[in-house]
């Protein structure tokens, strides 16, 4: 029974694991889940063999799982650890739950809480003792090996600790949590979810076709300016919509447009390349919204942000993302819509939709 570790922002716990659930579900499992608030953890225990075709079934991926910031396998609880031996038990641990006897790297992480962060220290004194313990234990570090998986210990505290391992997702971030600095002269924090939005939702090569100076973009709620500080980041002209009073600089660098006007009524003159959202509304307003730029086919491509604010996100999310479709027209053949709770999203989730050939 192979049980699956999910990480996500604590408070969203529910959300993750009901989506979860359908997920699994959909690729055939049929498990439950537990949840682990406040620590953001949620696992999922299920059957692995697939009698029917004979072959293990397929995990949901990461880029799937909108609630999930990063989802490890094997996972056990180690408990009642002592200080004069924790490294032992933990190694004997991943000896019974990892397949062979190779690891590319060693992560000791802690939930994403202030408990958990207190833990950050011991974490990093603690990794050599723990690369011996697994030395000792039969284990061979091979960095280069792509095959060997990741072993990472995940501790609740000094005497209670998960183990799991990574197998695929080379590069991803630690805990799924991006590390970025904010810029100085950036004119409000919410810079960060955009930035983290290209990371996120974008491979390297999508950066580099999508994102392209001299670009036309919209940025509806732009007020005061850290989604439009970005945009022009990457070379792009915005108009900036909204009542609210944008950053000088901004408006000083010659490179936007800010029209005081309601973002349902504004239409482009002609077609521009990148719309971006981040106004605080009713999702399902704001989803019917994009779709309707969509439709209208008065933009190419688009990040925006849908507010959940209420108890099931998941469930709105979904019905969001049918609205969207729904009031697009665009076919999921065509077009790509991932979607994540990003670690700079606090109630909202980040949307991307593009052409997928773009
Ligand atoms: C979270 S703030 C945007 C922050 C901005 N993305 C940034 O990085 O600085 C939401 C903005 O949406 C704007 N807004 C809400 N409803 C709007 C509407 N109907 N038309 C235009 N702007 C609207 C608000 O005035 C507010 O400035």
């Amino acid at each position: 029974m192979p049980r699956f570790l999910l990480f996500c922002r604590p408070g969203f716990e529910k959300d993750c694991a009901s989506e979860a659930n359908d997920r699994f579900a959909q690729a055939g499992w049929s498990g439950r889940t537990h949840t682990f608030d406040p620590h953001g953890l949620v696992g999922f225990e299920g059957e692995f063999y697939d009698e029917a075709h004979r072959g293990p079934k397929p995990v949901p991926k990461l880029s799937e799982l909108v609630f999930t910031r990063q989802i490890l396998e094997g996972a056990a609880l180690v408990k009642d650890l002592s200080a004069q031996d924790r490294a032992g038990p933990i190694a004997a641990a991943f000896l019974e739950t990892v397949p062979g006897r190779s690891y590319r790297a060693l992560v000791l992480e802690h939930p994403d809480t202030n408990e958990g962060r207190a833990l950050a220290p011991f974490c990093k004194k603690f990794t050599p003792a723990m690369n011996n313990a697994l030395r000792r234990a039969g284990f061979q570090f091979e960095p280069q090996n792509p095959a060997a998986p990741a072993l990472h210990v995940i501790l609740l505290s000094y005497e209670k600790i998960y183990v799991a391992h990574n197998r695929g997702a080379k590069g991803q971030w630690k805990g799924g949590i991006p590390r970025l600095k904010f810029p100085e002269d950036a004119p409000s924090r919410s810079t960060l979810k955009l930035e983290e939005a290209f990371l996120a939702l974008m491979s390297e090569n999508e950066r580099t076709h999508l994102l392209k100076e001299g670009g036309m973009a919209v940025d509806l709620g732009a007020s005061p300016g850290g989604w439009t500080y970005q945009l022009l980041q990457k070379g792009y002209y915005v108009t900036a919509v909204d009542h609210g009073k944008m950053d000088e600089p901004l408006l000083a660098s010659g490179m936007v447009d800010h029209r005081e006007e309601d973002a349902y009524k504004y239409k482009p003159r002609q077609a521009i390349d990148l719309l971006v959202c981040d106004m605080v509304d009713k999702p399902q307003k704001v989803a019917s919204l994009m779709g309707k730029w969509f439709q209208q086919k008065q933009c190419r491509w688009a990040i925006f942000n849908l507010k959940l604010p209420m108890k099931k996100r998941f469930e709105e999310w979904e019905i969001c993302r049918d609205i969207f479709w729904k009031e697009s027209q665009l076919s999921p053949e065509q077009f790509d819509l991932r979607a994540k709770h990003l670690y700079h999203n606090r109630d909202e989730i980040t949307l991307l939709v593009k052409p997928k050939r773009a």
